[in-house]
């Protein structure tokens, strides 16, 4: 059966920045357009989710409109709109998904609500070489880290994930304490480009047990005891100590995923791996990883920088394989702040 082509419109709006992009099955990407909303939350340290969704209502609506002028086309030429249904916070989920859903009403085309971790999983495939399947996905962003045993689309199996917190939610934690602001990732990134190796060595937490789950808070405790060691008495760190700090806290992270990816790897018999979500935009994270796939006589994986954060575009690719597939919503608005990948359909 030839499947229908389809240009599909994707919507993110789960945290704190708005993406819409179109995407086209087979022209591939036509636009793809961000507003972060970075600036409004920065001066509270962290995303106040209530400002999220006011933002989202004002800025989803104009990103729409200029997506569609970059992509050259008119609102009738949607097969299909995509928005992001979870997982997330509920307010800014409900904007993407009130205007996805009427947008498809008014429209009259198919709308579907994807799984903002499936968005994430999927961007390499944006890219020009992309995986094929199976394979293994690191999924590390501000909310997750999952390894999970890729099938197919729909066809996942976690086989391991943090139990407290994500690896980008440690990253941001520790900007935060060495005073850079939000979102901390790649400050504290940035900073421990001028760290010298072996100054501090700090744990790499849950690497001498078997399994696949991760644990960041202990390490979190551990910087932050460092921290207080090592500050003068009105509680400041030498500029040389704050980068000591920062590159031994990255190496660590770095080092504990690494060792998870390898048993993965090693667990399922596969050699290619997929790194995704926010923190997959770290240089030492890919460059090690680098390393751990090549031992394997694999490959790895990622998506461009953009793409490795949030965005509409891979919010609109998800939404369009699963349209392609005959997949749609019903007639309920769908956002779930909560939501397994586990229980996603298979294509
Ligand atoms: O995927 P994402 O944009 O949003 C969520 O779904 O959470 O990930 C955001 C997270 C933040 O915690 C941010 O600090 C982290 O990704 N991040 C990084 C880097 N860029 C973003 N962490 C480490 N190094 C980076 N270069
Ligand atoms: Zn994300």
């Amino acid at each position: 059966m030839r499947v229908k082509p389809l240009i599909v419109l994707g919507i993110e709006t789960s945290c704190d920045e708005t993406g819409v992009a179109i995407y086209d099955s087979r022209q591939g990407l036509l636009a793809d357009c961000l507003y972060s909303q970075v600036e409004i939350h920065a001066k509270y340290g962290g995303v106040i989710p209530e400002l999220a969704s006011r933002d989202h209502i004002r800025k989803t609506l104009p990103l729409i409109k200029q997506a569609l002028a970059a992509a050259g086309i008119t609102q009738s030429a949607l097969d299909g709109v995509a928005y992001t249904a979870g997982p997330g916070l509920i307010g800014a989920l409900l904007v993407g998904a009130a205007i996805g859903r009427a947008l498809g009403m008014g429209l009259n085309v198919p709308t579907i609500g994807v799984h903002h971790m499936e968005g994430h999983l999927l961007a390499p495939m944006l890219e020009p070489d992309p995986p094929a399947f199976p394979f293994v996905a690191l999924l590390v962003s501000g909310g997750h880290t999952q390894l999970v045993r890729v099938d197919g689309i729909g066809r996942y199996e976690i086989l391991g994930e943090s139990l407290d917190d994500a690896a980008g939610e440690a990253f941001d934690k520790v900007g935060k304490m060495l005073g850079l602001p939000y979102p901390g990732g790649p400050r504290v990134e940035e900073l421990a480009r001028s760290g010298r190796p072996g100054q501090f060595d700090f744990p790499r937490p849950m690497t001498n047990r078997p399994g696949l789950d991760f644990s960041f808070s202990g390490l979190k405790t551990f910087v932050r005891n460092t921290i207080a060691q090592h500050s003068d008495s009105e509680g400041a760190l030498q500029q040389q100590t704050r980068a000591d700090i920062a590159r031994a806290f990255e190496e660590a992270v770095v080092a504990t995923l690494a060792i998870k990816c390898r048993r993965a790897l090693q667990h399922t018999g596969l050699n290619s791996l997929i790194l995704a979500g926010g923190v997959s935009a770290n240089i030492r994270l890919r460059k090690e990883l680098e390393k751990t796939v090549g031992k394997a006589n694999g490959r790895l994986f990622y998506a461009q920088a953009r793409f490795c954060t949030d965005n509409g575009a891979m919010i609109a690719y998800a939404g369009c394989q699963r349209l392609l597939a005959g997949q749609h919503d019903d007639l309920s608005i769908q956002a779930r702040p909560r939501w397994s990948l586990e229980s996603l359909p298979a294509l």
